[in-house]
């Protein structure tokens, strides 16, 4: 597919560990500004193609780009700096336990920014409010807090330092029905708030149906390659064998 502006080029990707080859010269272009989702079977290396978009992996051949930078220039030191590009939402919400919910949005800000005390507070209300946390519940713990609101702080967090690519792996795996839709409805929406500036989404998901729902593209990734691109709205009509057999099981 052919996009105007993209956030992730892909170039001929290979990555072996030891004898495996996981991905096998994969090419790939996620847009910008867009949710696109990656589907595959368990064990098809969609991890590993996020950890090579994170530059937590070196591929054993090819390129990865993003954000027009070639990651394979960059030193640990550049690449370290460079992921401040990305937030991340985990299966787990991983956040701080010790800290309250505040204090782990606050985390970042403190961390990476020179932001005086007062303007953090300021951010932080703005970061909690815009992802439906009402100020009664600033100072709860995690362990205070249901699993969808655990979420919601973890997305918060996420969103700290105005990430430019938002990634989230699994993000509704192990969660209730209930949940899982407001996650669900919570990525669509904050792709919604950020747009304008610019975010773009990244999902892996298990969760088919969903996927098709509030995703722009879907991206099926098997035995190490891309073997199917599509708008949403067309990839329960691909007349790929697989692709149909994952849409429908
Ligand atoms: N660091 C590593 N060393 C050796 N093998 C690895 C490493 N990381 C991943 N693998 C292997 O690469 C393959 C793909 O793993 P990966 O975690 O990327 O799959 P996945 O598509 O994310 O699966 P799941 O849906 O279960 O999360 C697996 O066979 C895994 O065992
Ligand atoms: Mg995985």
């Amino acid at each position: 597919m052919k996009f105007d502006e993209i956030a992730v080029s892909i170039k001929e990707l290979t990555k072996c560990f030891g004898e495996h080859t996981i991905l096998n010269g994969l090419n790939f272009d996620i847009p910008k500004n867009k949710i696109t989702t990656i589907l595959g079977f368990s064990g098809a290396g969609k991890s590993t193609l996020l950890k090579h978009i994170l530059g937590l992996l070196q591929p054993t051949s090819g390129k990865v780009s993003v954000l027009g930078k070639d990651l394979g220039k960059m030193s640990e030191w550049e690449l370290r700096e460079f992921r401040q590009n990305f937030g991340m939402l985990f299966q787990y919400a991983a956040l701080f336990d010790s800290m309250t919910a505040s204090q782990n949005v606050a985390f970042p800000l403190k961390e990476f920014t020179k932001l005086s005390e007062k303007e953090i507070n300021l951010r932080v209300k703005e970061l909690l409010n815009s992802v439906g946390i009402q100020d009664d519940s600033f100072e709860k713990l995690p362990s205070e807090l249901s699993g969808g609101m655990r979420k919601r702080v973890g997305l918060g967090r996420a969103l700290a330092l105005n990430p430019h690519i938002m990634l989230y792996d699994e993000p509704t795996t192990g969660l209730d029905p209930i949940t899982t839709k407001m996650v669900n409805d919570l990525i669509v929406e904050t792709q919604e708030l950020n747009r304008n500036r610019g975010m773009t989404s990244i999902i892996i998901s298990h969760d088919v149906k969903a996927t098709l729902k509030i995703s722009d593209y879907v991206a099926f990734l098997h035995r190490g390659n891309i073997v199917e691109y599509l708008p949403a709205s067309e990839f329960a009509n691909s007349k790929n064998e697989l692709v149909l057999e994952f849409v429908n099981l």
